[in-house]
């Protein structure tokens, strides 16, 4: 049975892509989930698995190379798939050490001891051992030609502390490669939308604020740019990657979904009005007045595009998951689970919410 190791698998894209694997192998294979539990990190996303006799967590900080070390002794990992990252970028603004610790530090320590249980003496590497890093299309930049999209061969041109984190984990990962030949791939994606997304980022900050008749805060003019993925199309290409990709190369996930910030926040509340029942408490909250244009973020990229072409071509992989419809799909998610919304927000949230938002 093929063992997985996956890091951060409690945040938003690593617990989608637990419950895609095991809906896809079930029992075929088991999965060790390693996760910190930082504010990010949320038990509750996986409870419909966590009894599963082929599903384990081990609360562990990816930065804490001995209690990575005895993960690697006591199991024999197959897969790596390596998402525990902090992967906020108006955080990064604010405090950008955390980032550089978890998102560089901690790949590192992550490939080191991957390399150390799976190297032969004569440096060459055990067979079927694979280790896939996570990385994100901002580590190319931001897109001033609209005819032009992020390439594999696009140069890194970070600008946030979140971004330039996260190229240097993937200059890392590279590293590896190069260096020691390990059998590792990067991926590149794009925004991620959908289940279990935590509400600092802008759809279900969105969906949240306009339910409890909140501003919704709309940064600059509105009309910076971002190329949405499902991401259970995004687990799903992350699975692919592994099975038929080319060890060592990069491959980009991204849906060619490009939209204006202001025209997901329209599309929020419309679809918000579409799905509440008329007779629903909450509806009365909902509506473009809530809409307020507030101070930019610091060196706001104006705009990310993907071009999928090498992983469909290679790979065959292509977005199944139209906006329209996974749009509809989230929202109904959030409304079906106000428990989920209430327990994340409770506590230190509003604490952030206010923090971050009490100047702009
Ligand atoms: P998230 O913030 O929702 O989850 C991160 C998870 O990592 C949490 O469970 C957290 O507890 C865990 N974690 C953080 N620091 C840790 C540490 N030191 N040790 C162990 N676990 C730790 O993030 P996400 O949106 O699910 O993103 C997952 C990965 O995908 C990240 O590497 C991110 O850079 C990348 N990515 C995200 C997007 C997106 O749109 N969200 C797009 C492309 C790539
Ligand atoms: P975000 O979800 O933080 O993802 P990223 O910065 O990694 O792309 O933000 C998506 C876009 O939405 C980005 O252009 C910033 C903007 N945004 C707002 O306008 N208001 C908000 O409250 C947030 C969180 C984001």
């Amino acid at each position: 049975m093929r063992t997985y190791l996956v890091t951060g698998g409690a945040g938003f894209i690593g617990s989608n892509y637990i419950h895609y694997m095991f809906k896809k192998y079930g029992d075929e294979i088991r999965i060790i989930n390693v996760d910190a539990l930082t504010y990010a990190g949320n038990p509750a996303n996986l409870k419909d698995i966590e009894n599963r006799d082929n599903y384990t967590f081990i609360k562990a900080d990816i930065t804490d190379r001995a209690a990575i070390e005895k993960i690697f002794a006591e199991n024999d990992i197959d897969r790596v798939v390596h998402f525990a990252a902090e992967s906020h970028v108006d955080r990064s603004i604010e405090d950008p050490e955390i980032f550089v610790r978890t998102n560089v530090l901690g790949t590192q320590i992550m490939l080191n001891c991957a390399k150390k249980a799976w190297e032969n003496e004569d440096g060459s590497f055990k067979e079927g051992k694979k280790f896939l890093h996570v990385s994100t299309d901002e580590v190319y930049g931001s897109l001033s030609d609209p005819e032009d999209y992020f390439y594999e061969t696009t140069p890194y041109d970070p600008h946030s502390p979140y971004s330039a984190s996260k190229a240097s984990s993937d200059f890392i990962v590279k590293a590896y490669m190069d260096t020691y030949k390990f059998p590792a791939n990067i991926t590149n994606c794009s925004n991620n939308y959908g289940p279990y997304q935590f509400p600092e980022k802008l759809i279900p900050l969105m969906i949240n604020n306009a339910l409890n008749g909140r501003k919704l805060p709309v940064y600059g003019d509105g009309k910076n740019v971002r190329d949405w993925l499902y991401v259970e199309d995004h687990a799903k290409g992350i699975d692919l990657v592994q099975e038929k990709g080319r060890l060592f190369e990069t491959y980009n996930i991204g849906g060619h979904n490009e939209k204006q910030n202001i025209e997901i926040v329209n599309l929020v509340i419309e679809t918000l009005l579409e799905l509440l029942p008329e007779d629903d408490e909450r509806r009365k909250n909902v509506g473009k007045h809530l809409i307020t244009y507030v101070t930019d973020r610091k060196g706001h990229d104006r705009r990310y595009a993907i071009a999928p072409d090498k992983i469909r071509a290679e790979i065959g992989w292509e977005p199944e998951t139209m906006f329209a419809e996974g749009i509809k799909k989230t929202i109904k998610w959030y409304l079906e689970n106000e428990e989920w919304m209430k327990n994340v927000t409770s506590g230190d949230y509003m604490k952030y919410y206010e923090e971050m938002y009490k100047d702009r």
